[in-house]
Parts: structure tokens; sequence; C-alpha cells
């Protein structure tokens, strides 16, 4: 999140492969939230707006949640990646081999079926290792995978797991032309990402609750217009995709903390986001970074707050009058 610290307490540093006492490892995740429960919050939680008064609940020697970040590869060269500055972090990112660590947790009792993972980097599907991890993951019973993958390369390991309904993807589209594609990914390859996208929505079964996801940042000053998100839309519709999540570029929310205006301009863009989603009957989710950014546009304009609420607000309700005007437009597309 973003705290002016950086905002993530951190248990193990400089990790290589090398296995992992969890005994050591959760008594100073303990330690961590003894310290918070005594009202002194983590130097890296300072100032957070997501501190709350709650209680701890119960917890295990155990992880309900991985993000695993894959760096050793990546094919495309987005504009708005924290790797875009520095053309060598990839080959510069030290390689190691994750498979025994993840199969140590999985016998140790840390990493268990209920674990929610999340596998984003670079572009781990790349990684020589991802489809043995995703099968060990798989035969040790995990329910809830998703990854991150930009699409354009077809993963049958992908494929089989979304078919068994235990792996859900998204894929970070962010726009609804191929041109805007090439000026954000500099790769052309748009139409095969949406063919490889609609692929996989195609092996989701009926019941279960794994899924297919696009996602739309928005970069000011990039794709920060409405004949975009209503393209990108349309395209995700067109290509089955069951649901589409909206989020703001981090980097400009860390550096453009009061600009106003363009916070303006993004939150009536989460509103056109969402109604075309409710007209065009897509499950829409609007993420935290842009709860932040309402968050801070309140405190800068308190005489002028806006109510959050419509970003976790699903009952359809579209004004009249915006869809007479949408509609049109979206006829043609469909
Ligand atoms: C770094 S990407 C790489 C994963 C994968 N190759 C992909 O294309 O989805 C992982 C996720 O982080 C998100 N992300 C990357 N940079 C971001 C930024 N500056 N602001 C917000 N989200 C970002 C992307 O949307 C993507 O879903």
């Amino acid at each position: 999140m973003l705290t002016p610290n950086g905002g993530q307490p951190v248990l193990y540093e400089n990790y290589s492969g090398e296995l992992i006492d969890w005994n050591d490892f959760f008594k100073k995740r303990e330690e961590h939230i003894e310290l918070m429960k005594n009202g002194s919050s983590l130097p890296a939680c300072k100032d957070c707006f997501w501190i709350k008064s709650a209680n701890w609940d119960e917890r295990k020697n155990e992880f309900r949640y991985i993000l695993l970040n894959i760096w050793v590869k990546c094919n495309l060269f987005c504009i708005y990646c924290s790797t875009h500055s520095d053309k060598h972090v990839i080959e510069n990112t030290k390689e190691y081999n994750i498979i025994p660590v993840i199969k140590d947790m999985i016998e140790k009792g840390v990493l268990t079926p209920n674990t929610k993972i999340d596998i984003a980097g670079g572009e781990a599907t790349l990684d020589k290792n991802f489809d043995e991890l995703l099968s060990v993951l798989i035969n040790a019973g995990v329910k809830n995978i998703n990854i991150n993958t930009n699409a354009t390369i077809f993963s049958k390991s992908i494929q089989e797991g979304i078919k068994k309904g235990v792996v859900s993807i998204i894929s970070s589209v962010d726009c609804g032309t191929s041109k805007k594609f090439f000026e954000i990914k500099k790769v052309k390859c748009f139409e095969k990402v949406w063919n490889n996208l609609k692929n996989y929505s195609s092996n989701l079964s009926l019941n279960s609750l794994n899924t297919v996801r696009t996602k739309y940042i928005i970069l000011p000053n990039i794709n920060d217009d409405k004949s975009q998100i209503r393209k990108f839309l349309l395209k995700s519709k067109q290509n089955k995709i069951k649901g589409v999540i909206l989020n703001i570029d981090l980097h400009w929310l860390r550096q453009n903390a009061t600009d106003t205006k363009t916070m303006e301009k993004v939150i009536d863009l989460t509103r056109y986001f969402i109604n075309i989603s409710n007209i065009l009957e897509l499950d829409w989710q609007v993420w935290a970074h842009i709860e932040d950014l309402i968050k801070r546009y309140n405190s800068l304009n308190p005489n002028n707050k806006i109510d959050i609420n419509f970003i976790f607000n699903k009952t359809k309700y579209v004004p009249k009058n915006f869809i007479e005007k949408i509609l049109n437009k979206v006829n043609i597309f469909l």
C-alpha cells in the first residue's frame, strides 16, 4: 500500500532459494503483531491509510496468501512497469529454483490447500520451472491459484488448471486498440492476446469459482480516455471474459499525491468504467489504489468529499440518460 514509508513489513531478507526455518519465521511475525497490538505501528506501516482498530483473529503457523513474483523473464516492455526505467533488471535478477522450498512448505503444512496463491512477475509463464510449479501446487490440492500473465503465449498448464477449476488468470491489457497496446507494451500482439484469453475463458467450467479477468490500469495522459475504456470493455465482452478490473498507475499515484484535477478525471473514468461494465453485464472490480486515491482526494477537499461506496456497490444502477447516450456506440461494436 502507498504509505510514505514503503508499507511492507519484512520478515526475511535477501532470499535465494534456501529452505526456511518456519518456526523462527512465524515467531518473528508474532513479534510484529504484538507491537501492533500495543499500539506502536511498524515503521513500514506508519501513516498508512489502511491501519484500523480491530481485533486480531487467531492465526495458525501457515500462509493464507502468498504472492510469488517471478522476475526471471519478460517479453514485454510496459511503460508503467517498475522495471521500465532499468532495462537490465530482468537479466540481472539472480535465478534460483523455487520448487524445493515450495515442496518443503507443503510438507511442513505452512502452504495448505486453502492458501491463496498469486503468481506475477515478470512473465511467469516464461520461467523454465513454471509448469512444474503449477503441477506441484495443483497436486498438493491448492484450490485458488491466480496467475498474472500478459497472455502473449498460450500456456497448456494454465489451460489445464483452468479446466480443473483451480487456476484463475488476470491479464493487464490496459487499452482497447492495437495502436495503444503497442504504445504501452512495445510489442504488436493485441489480437493474439485476446485470442489466448478467449481460449482460456472457454475452458472455464460452469460451476467452478475460478475465473478469467482482464485489467485496465489508468495511466494519466496515456490511456485516460473514455473511448479506450469503452473499447477495452467491449473487447472483454466479445472475448467471453468473466470479469474486469480497474486500477490506477501506482507510480503516478505516489508521485502526484496532490494533483486533484487528475484525481477528479480518474474518479470520472471510474464511474464510466462501472456504468459500461454494468450495461455489458461484466463482473467489475475497482482496486484498492483507486480507493486510496479517492481517500486522498477527500482529505485534500474536505468540503467536496466523494462518497467512496460507489466503487464497491454492485447494484446495477446506471443513469437513464447515460444508457441512451452510450447505447448507439455499444451496438456498433457488438
Ligand atoms: C508487473 S505485472 C507482470 C505480470 C504479467 N507479466 C502481466 O502482464 O500481467 C503484474 C501486475 O502488476 C500490475 N502493475 C504493474 N505495474 C503497475 C503500476 N505501475 N501500477 C499498477 N499496477 C501495476 C500489472 O497490471 C499486472 O497485473
